[in-house]
């Protein structure tokens, strides 16, 4: 699908004015400038990071980052919801997308009245699915009602079994590269690549006329996207595509240290901190 064509299928009347425009600047932007884009589950970061990122995304990744889920098949849509309304009251210049979890999805019937029900909700910008060929038809109904959709290529954490990168074997990349075109042309605004080796992150980037925003999938694609309590270091854990640009483990340490000094030495509260 060109990027004229692209750009039609959004312009419908049913879609608000700035949410067009958002994502129309969003697809603009490939090939151009970089996409800056980090997860949110909350108003305080989300208001943080929105001075500085095109794209905040509610992830299902909340059920392992805040709630030590095994896998994010146990979030709920309830879950996304309350959260995302949370993200919503600090975001007011990003585009703000909203994963829609695990089971949720199954049917057109379904994934409409869930991402509809997501839309209103929180109001959210777009919502993103995970999967290429199995989902391309309940894509493509969304986007026949006026809901702007994000697609999800390469490590799909709601229904792959091992987490390994993609694209190493050719009927993997075949396989990856084909569903970009697929989600391409059912009219998705972008598409994440999760994990995917260097060489297919190229090609699908190369060969999509929407703007691919990469995870662990090299500095080819059209952007980047990280959990955001990875990048602050907040995360104890370390992962191979994860940089940590702060260590907000120390700063938030040093801060409770000298809390629990000044309240056992009974300097917290004092004169000023009391009524
Ligand atoms: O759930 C999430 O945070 C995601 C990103 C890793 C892209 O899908």
């Amino acid at each position: 699908m060109s990027l004229k064509n692209l750009g039609s299928l959004w312009i419908t009347p049913a879609l608000g004015k700035s949410m067009k425009k958002k994502i129309l600047d969003l697809i603009k932007k490939k090939n151009k400038k970089k996409i800056v884009s980090l997860t949110a589950y909350s108003k305080n970061i989300a208001s943080i990071i929105d001075n500085y990122c095109d794209v905040i995304l509610v992830g299902d990744s909340l059920g392992s980052v805040l709630y030590n889920y095994k896998s994010t098949r146990e979030v709920s849509l309830e879950m996304m919801i309350e959260h995302s309304k949370s993200v919503r009251k600090g975001v007011k210049n990003s585009l703000m997308v909203v994963d829609m979890p695990h089971n949720t999805y199954r049917n057109s019937r379904e994934a409409l009245i869930n991402a509809k029900k997501i839309m209103l909700k929180t109001k959210c910008d777009a919502v993103k699915l995970e999967g290429g060929k199995k989902i391309y038809q309940i894509v493509k109904i969304l986007i026949k009602n006026k809901i702007p959709v994000m697609g999800h290529l390469g490590l799909l954490p709601q229904s792959d079994k091992t987490f390994k990168f993609k694209g190493k074997i050719k009927s993997e990349k075949d396989r990856i590269l084909s569903d970009a075109k697929l989600l391409e042309n059912v009219g998705v605004f972008s598409i994440v690549l999760e994990c995917v080796e260097t060489s297919l992150a190229k090609l699908v980037t190369k060969n999509v006329s929407v703007p691919t925003i990469g995870i662990g999938a090299s500095k080819y694609c059209d952007g980047q996207i990280l959990v955001f309590d990875d990048l602050i270091g907040l995360n104890p854990t370390n992962f191979r595509f994860v940089k940590k640009f702060a260590n907000i483990r120390k700063v938030i340490s040093k801060a409770v240290l000298n809390y629990s000094k000044d309240v056992r030495e009974n300097k917290f509260p004092n004169k000023k901190n009391s009524y």
